[in-house]
């Protein structure tokens, strides 16, 4: 018996196949039901007591050594075989999966879509800034208690250098590189020192947008707003503008749209009131036209800012800011239909 187990063992590992056809034909000689090393098996049962442990031993290393001979030229066969490639060429390829826009994309591109329509044309800015277009050229005045408003990220001890904390920044930048005509918007990363919560974040995203040129009035911007309003929440949207401070412009005015979920009937959303703020604008204050060399007696102007998270939440119904920095694809695959 023993013998009979070295001479298949020896056999086994000493087989080198031509072709696919003779590994076939190694399993079905060797492994399968009717195979030598089964028989083995089959005859085990009439070997006397004393030598059951040993040859049982061989037998079934003989047999794993069987199966790995058998994986190994299996694994080796598959690629290529007397030089012809053994994959099925008719099979579907793996679908690659395609991801998707981030929410927050969505809404900036859409904001950017109405505005475009409107003339507007896209401008960037550092997020590194200094005190200068952060904060003096947009009349906040050293010291001024208006600079508490923004918790800011300092990055240099004297505190010139900074993250920016709005994208008013680049309304700074653009006034004072460029003549009016002025209609820009500026889409961008924000930074506050603010701790992380459901409504708040110390990075989040602004879209800043300014138009100057001869006698544009508070009227043309509210005629603006209340276009994208209608643009971004649907027809049916209602605006209103409440009084409000903002050191770079004067008048300033807060947006409040009718709250899209009861319809301006009072929810949980809007607290009861049927209306939701979505942004801050007014007119350029003359201060910054001075400061940045724009003759506030040829020309005026507005301005306005939006948080795209504040839109992108009442927009789709998101109930937590933090949603958005996680990258939790359960999250994000529910915006895979959108563009
Ligand atoms: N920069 C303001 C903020 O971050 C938003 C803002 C308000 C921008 C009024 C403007 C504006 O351009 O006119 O809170």
């Amino acid at each position: 018996m023993i013998n009979r187990i070295k001479g298949i063992l020896a056999a086994v590992e000493n087989f080198q196949p031509k072709n696919i056809e003779e590994i076939e034909e190694f399993r079905l000689k060797y492994l399968s039901k009717k195979g030598l090393i089964p028989a083995l098996f089959d005859d085990f049962r009439d070997v006397p007591v004393d030598q059951k442990k040993q040859i049982g031993a061989e037998i079934n290393i003989l047999k794993q050594k069987a199966i790995e001979k058998l994986n190994e030229l299996k694994d080796s066969m598959s690629v290529t075989q007397e030089g012809k490639i053994d994959i099925d060429l008719t099979r579907p390829g793996d679908p690659i999966k395609i991801g998707s826009r981030h929410p927050l994309s969505i809404v900036r591109n859409e904001i950017i879509g109405i505005f475009t329509k409107l003339g507007f044309c896209v401008a960037d800015g550092p997020e590194i800034e200094d005190d200068k277009h952060n904060f003096s050229l947009l009349n906040f005045p050293q010291n001024h208690p208006a600079r508490d408003m923004q918790d800011t990220f300092f990055i240099s001890p004297d505190m010139n250098v900074l993250l920016r904390t709005h994208t008013s920044s680049v309304q700074a930048h653009e006034m004072s590189e460029l003549k009016p005509p002025i209609r820009s918007l500026s889409p961008g990363r924000v930074y506050r020192n603010e701790a992380i919560s459901a409504r708040a974040h110390c990075l989040f995203h602004q879209v800043e947008g300014l138009y100057v040129d001869k006698d544009v009035s508070f009227a043309d911007m509210k005629q603006t707003l209340d276009y994208f309003a209608k643009e971004m929440f649907g027809e049916k949207t209602k605006t209103r503008l409440r009084p409000s401070y903002f050191p770079f412009t004067e008048p300033s005015a807060e947006m409040d749209v009718s709250c899209s979920l009861c319809g301006g009937k009072g929810c949980n959303v809007c607290k009861g009131t049927g209306w939701l703020e979505i942004l801050g604008c007014g007119m350029v204050d003359p201060n910054v036209f001075i400061a940045t060399g724009i003759d506030p007696k040829i020309y005026s102007g507005f301005a306005f800012g939006m948080g795209i998270e504040r839109i992108t939440m009442l927009k789709y119904g998101i109930k937590d800011l933090r949603l958005f920095f996680e990258n939790d694809i359960r999250f994000l695959n529910q915006f895979t239909a959108a563009i």
